[in-house]
């Protein structure tokens, strides 16, 4: 055991194990539970409470209470068809709860047993949390406070990794895999896998939540708040605030109300609900909804005034509502202006083209609404219909050309060489965090690099095939970025710089590969032979691409790290790179020779 949350709801550091003796046995210099490392250990636990929304999600009794009612009402209404169904033997039902972090979940699924047998596969990832739910979990059934009748198995995996779920077996999935952009957990991810591997009952299922609608606000943001929370925000963590379809992704949390009040953002319309997904029907989510509307009427007072300070549409905000059973008498929302709530708050985005508010008594508003491509966020198109906007959507493409063309020409002027910088890794708190915690993985929100790193697969049943990388500061979070070269070693395994487009000399060896291997025309292809010197344990692979060769490169760009779908074992390597302005496809392969 790391650390649990006591009854007070305060972080506290606790040993290892329960049997308080074996703690003794670790001594001042024994195991990570020693004495020496108690003060440690409190800091780690501290710096998560502070840096996470933890507490603040525990603490969140509407959530609670709301998830506890809604497992206990969908549990109640499959027992009744099952126990219809039913010849004469007893009734089992079988939940799965993905994420269970505390067990608070399970907890409520095993309580809500009325008359039947309930068996609650639980399963939590991260380790800390999985040991925390363990505990409370034990404390539990020791307590006697869950019915005999239910047992919970507890699993410290990702949910796509629990085999003991017979297909068509599962008559309830419980899960609270929701943060403020609602998919940024990898909900949909979850449903994915549980779907296509057909775990779910065929005939009645419940999934709490069941489904969510989404709404939208139009704004008129300061350029601070634009600029320093959101592109900033968004930059530092996975790249573009506006896709390159020009859909503005949501999933940079603020607080509305404070940025309101502030007057940082104004309102400019009212709420728009614009998307409903259906968490329980897996045809459901690759849609792009249109919703036209008009904005500012002559009614609203405030909107007068925003045209006379000529201010724009330039902002946008989300909020969602989530079903919990179905049956529209359990739900939550973001809304602003609810209890005040750190783990859930409001998201917001800046717009492509800004939409002038224009003299006319009525703007008339498309907004395009899907699910991103990654499934991990929701993203908007806002546009306007008026005569100005289209003028200003006119300028702005031209403008937007003009940079074009100027950027393409630097580009021709400028040296062609492109040198890859990659590096074989074993880093181990990402293999499915199951290494213990240390100091580096505080303040790291583990939730989303995970799932990120398992993202999406390569079509292949070669071993060594790389998932899709990400862009991210993982390194530079973990405190490798900076690290000496002795400590690197414990992450890069082994380092390169190769060279990888547009030299001239390149280009003919390329061919004369091609040639060689009787290969299609691909001129973004690198072979790099690896010999390590000595035998490595080889999980992720992390590269990033520059202008320059030098070693130092490494200290001052973001890197994407990868994951691979198997550890590799051995000291000489081969690594393909290639294809990699692809969206979907290969990246980079790695195989031991
Ligand atoms: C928001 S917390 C919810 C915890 C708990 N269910 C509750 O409601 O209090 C989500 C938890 O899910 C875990 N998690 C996210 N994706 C997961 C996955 N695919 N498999 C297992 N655990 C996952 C995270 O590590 C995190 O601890």
């Amino acid at each position: 055991m790391q650390f649990c949350l006591d009854k007070h709801g305060e972080w506290v550091a606790v040993s290892a194990s329960d049997d308080e003796n074996k703690e003794e046995e670790g001594g001042e210099n024994g195991g990570f539970f020693g004495r020496k490392n108690e003060q440690h250990v409190k800091k780690i636990a501290k710096t998560l409470a502070d840096s996470t929304t933890w507490l603040d999600m525990l603490n969140d009794t509407k959530r609670n209470a709301m998830f506890q009612r809604a497992i206990e009402n969908s549990m109640e209404k499959i027992t009744s068809v099952k126990k219809r169904n039913a010849a004469n033997g007893g009734v089992v039902l079988h939940v799965f709860d993905v994420g269970s972090g505390t067990g608070l979940l399970s907890l409520f699924a095993a309580r809500a047993a009325t008359g039947v047998t309930v068996r609650i596969y639980s399963c939590e990832m991260f380790l800390p949390m999985f040991l925390v739910g363990e505990r409370v979990v034990r404390d539990n059934v020791r307590e006697k406070k869950i019915p005999e009748t239910s047992s919970i198995q507890m699993f410290h995996t990702r949910s796509e990794d629990v085999d003991a779920i017979a297909k068509h077996e599962l008559d309830v999935l419980i899960s609270e895999l929701l943060d403020s952009a609602l998919l940024g957990e990898g909900w949909l991810m979850v449903l994915k896998d549980v779907f296509s591997r057909e775990l779910l009952r065929r005939d009645h299922f419940s999934i709490v939540p069941s489904s969510a609608k989404i709404w939208v606000q139009l704004l008129h943001a300061e350029e601070s708040v634009l600029d320093v929370d959101v592109k900033k925000g968004r930059a530092a963590l996975f790249g573009e605030a506006i896709t390159s379809d020009g859909f503005s992704r949501l999933d940079v949390q603020c607080h509305f109300d404070s940025l309101e009040k502030r007057g940082r953002i104004r309102a400019i319309s009212k709420h728009i609900q614009v998307f409903e997904i259906d968490f329980t029907n897996d045809k459901d989510w690759g849609r792009t909804e249109v919703v036209r509307c008009c904005c500012c009427s002559s009614s609203s007072s405030s909107s007068s005034s925003f045209r006379s300070l000529g201010l724009e549409i330039n902002a946008v905000a989300m909020f969602w509502e989530i079903d919990l059973e179905g049956s529209g008498a359990f739900r939550l929302n973001t809304f602003p202006a609810q209890s005040y709530r750190r783990h859930w708050r409001q998201v917001i985005a800046p717009l492509e083209c800004p939409i002038p508010l224009s003299a006319s008594e009525e703007i008339p508003i498309q907004v395009e609404a899907r699910i991103a491509d990654d499934c991990l966020a929701f993203d908007v198109k806002v546009s306007g219909c008026g005569d100005k906007e289209k003028e200003k959507k006119k300028e702005m493409t031209m403008k937007k050309q003009k940079e074009t063309l100027i950027e393409t020409k630097q580009e021709t002027c400028r040296e062609k060489k492109i040198w890859l910088h990659i590096a074989l890794a074993n880093i181990s708190e990402f293999w499915s965090s199951r290494a213990p915690l240390g100091d580096n993985v505080c303040g790291l929100n583990l939730t989303k690099a995970n799932v990120l790193l398992c993202a999406k697969s390569v079509e292949s049943n070669s071993p060594g095939y790389c998932y899709q990388s990400f862009k991210c500061d993982l390194l530079d979070e973990l405190g490798h970025r900076y690290s000496t070269i002795e400590e690197e070693q414990t992450i890069f395994l082994w380092k390169s710089c190769e060279l990888f487009v547009d030299d001239a000399d390149e280009k003919k060896r390329e061919e004369e590969e091609k040639e060689e291997e009787g290969e299609e025309d691909n001129k973004k292809k690198l072979r790099i032979d690896v010999d390590a010197g000595l035998e490595i344990t080889a999980n992720h692979v992390v590269f990033f691409f520059s202008d320059k060769s030098h070693a130092d490169e490494w200290k001052t760009q973001p890197v994407q790290v990868a994951r691979m779908d198997q550890e590799l074992i051995g000291n000489k390597f081969r690594i393909i790179a290639s294809n990699l302005d692809a969206d979907e496809g290969e990246c980079i392969r790695v195989l031991r020779k």
